[in-house]
């Protein structure tokens, strides 16, 4: 089993992943940012899309949503949060190596650090080849990650979260000449331990360039942050966007 297919991952972890601050969050994101705009109607995909963070405000916003993700534990979350919400959204039970639905969406997202996590770099340009496919003419991909230049500057410090009566310790690992990275993840609370591992490709910006263009974007920029600042040394994010094109 793949390290993205532990449910004990997602689940035990979600505390920190998917606290609740992060739901307020992202309906000021979708409601401020340029990157994410969506009205009546606009065809939206949010691949990996966990507990629904970005599934429910779009939605409220009126685009017709469908979230994808591998996870049943997640996807269970996510129907949860749109009935408490009040709002529908399709979610969809799929692997985003073969997640395509063609000609469909008029964007399709994918936050939170929730690419790269194949260990064939084929499979990671599967994905966007995929995303790309599944793309209207002209519709656009807007990828979230950690870029490595960012995590350059802070990785090898020991990270904590406090979690109700515990703590939840990250401890990062370069790999393979700073093309892949291992945090692993480890619950202390009581008698309980609990550990899990993520392990992901690392992209600078000018790496992703290279994977969009083989997937076959264009006009592709990138962002350090959801406001549209530029991707720089003041950068918190690195954000890709690409359109289809056609
Ligand atoms: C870091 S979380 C991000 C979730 C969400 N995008 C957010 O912003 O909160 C990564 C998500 O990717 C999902 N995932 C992992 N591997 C996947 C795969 N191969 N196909 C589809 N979803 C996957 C996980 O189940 C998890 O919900």
């Amino acid at each position: 089993m793949s390290w993205y297919e532990e449910e004990d991952l997602w689940v035990g972890f979600a505390e920190v992943m998917f606290p609740e601050r992060r739901e307020q969050e992202a309906t000021e994101l979708i409601a401020s940012s340029p990157l994410l705009k969506v009205s009546a109607g606009t065809r939206v995909l949010d691949l990996a899309c966990g507990p629904a963070v970005h599934v429910v405000p779009m939605a409220r916003a009126g685009a017709e949503v469908t979230g994808v993700d591998l996870s049943p534990a997640m996807l269970e979350r996510a129907r949860a949060a749109c009935e408490r919400a009040g709002v529908s959204a399709r979610l969809i039970h799929a692997n985003m190596l073969d997640f395509v639905e063609q000609d469909a969406f008029d964007l399709v997202i994918n936050m939170y650090t929730s690419f790269g996590y194949f260990t064939d770099p084929g499979d990671n340009l599967t994905v966007l080849r995929n995303i790309r496919a599944s793309l209207v003419p002209g519709g656009a991909a807007v990828i979230d990650l950690l870029g490595k230049e960012v995590l350059a500057g802070w990785v090898g410090r020991p990270q904590s979260v406090a979690v109700p009566g515990g703590t939840v310790f990250m401890e990062d690992t370069i790999l393979d000449d700073w093309s892949r990275l291992r945090t692993d993840w480890t619950l202390v609370r009581g008698n309980e331990v609990r550990r899990s591992t993520i392990l992901s490709h690392l992209y600078s910006a000018v790496e992703l360039r290279t994977l969009f263009e083989q997937a076959g974007f264009v006009d592709i920029e990138f962002f350090g942050g959801f406001d549209t600042a530029p991707y720089d040394n003041h950068a918190k994010r690195l954000i890709v966007r690409g359109f289809r094109g056609d």
